[in-house]
């Protein structure tokens, strides 16, 4: 069997000798949204470091585990602490949970983060929905043997970012009076913050905010048929915008600032999907 499917095989049964819940929704958490699975009914969590095989993060304020439980009556898993690139490991186990979540049975996923903002009308607490990503500056985390089990070796993505769910997304906003931009999500590898040039160079491509997570999960979700939404916060103004210097404390204190909010909206995205 293909070593990244075997893999994948390990964590599901050591997450099935745990659990039998089955998810209809998947959300990963980003930045000041760590602490959303607090506030669900829990069911059950299972700390990544007790699933074999699973590649654990190492960003501090990203706390390791899958919780299971309800949002509204909805089924849900929640990834509360992702894997990053930059931590070193490879594109596959980056995006290994992922896939787990849509092996235990979920058929759609919700992607949140902090970005940056390289749209010039953001400003910093805004949040923006993704219409569609730029993964140029990362390896494919479909890249390798192909996961026949999992989906086609070359997979359409030409609506990575469900229209359906875009469309619920706004709505649900405008509901609560949450303003939402609407632009193009590019990942970076990170784990340095963009140079000036580097931000001058998204914006000719046509992206609207940058990041070091994201549309690599949205890719291996879309490649074994998850039905994908996402949404950023924008933190900051990306480099060369502004004339602060970019530091973690001001991604997090931006992202804790408006976190209220995008748990609001979470809460109804997931029971309006
Ligand atoms: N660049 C990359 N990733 C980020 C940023 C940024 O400016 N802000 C939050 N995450």
């Amino acid at each position: 069997m293909n070593e990244v499917y075997h893999k994948l095989k390990t964590c599901l049964e050591s997450i099935r000798q745990k659990t039998d819940f089955v998810p209809e929704t998947a959300l990963i958490l980003g930045s000041g949204l760590g602490d959303y699975a607090d506030g669900i009914q829990v069911e059950q969590t299972i700390d990544y470091t007790d699933i074999e095989g699973f590649p654990v993060s190492t960003v501090t304020g990203h706390k390791g585990r899958f919780v299971f439980g309800y949002v509204k009556d909805v089924p849900v898993v929640i990834m509360q602490g992702r894997v990053h690139f930059y931590e070193g490991y490879p594109m596959t186990d980056v995006v290994l949970p992922t896939r787990l979540m849509g092996m235990m049975g979920a058929k759609k996923l919700i992607l949140t983060n902090a970005a940056g903002g390289v749209n010039f009308d953001y400003k910093p607490g805004d949040f923006m929905l993704i219409t569609d990503h730029i993964t140029t500056g990362i390896p494919s985390p479909l890249i390798g043997a192909n996961l026949d089990e999992l989906g086609v070796r070359f997979p359409d993505m030409s609506e990575v970012y469900s229209r359906r769910m875009r469309d619920i997304i706004k709505t649900e906003a405008q509901k609560l009076g949450i303003s939402l931009q609407e632009g193009v999500y590019v990942q970076l590898t990170g784990p340095a913050y963009e140079t000036p040039a580097e931000i001058r160079m998204c914006r000719s491509w046509g992206g609207d905010a940058v990041g070091m997570s994201t549309a690599c999960e949205a890719m291996a979700a879309r490649h074994m048929g998850m039905e994908v939404c996402g949404i950023s916060c924008i933190t900051n103004l990306a480099a060369g915008m502004s004339k602060v210097q970019l530091d973690h404390k001001e991604v997090q204190e931006t992202a804790d600032r408006v976190a209220g909010q995008f748990k609001e909206l979470v809460t109804a995205v997931i029971a309006g999907i």
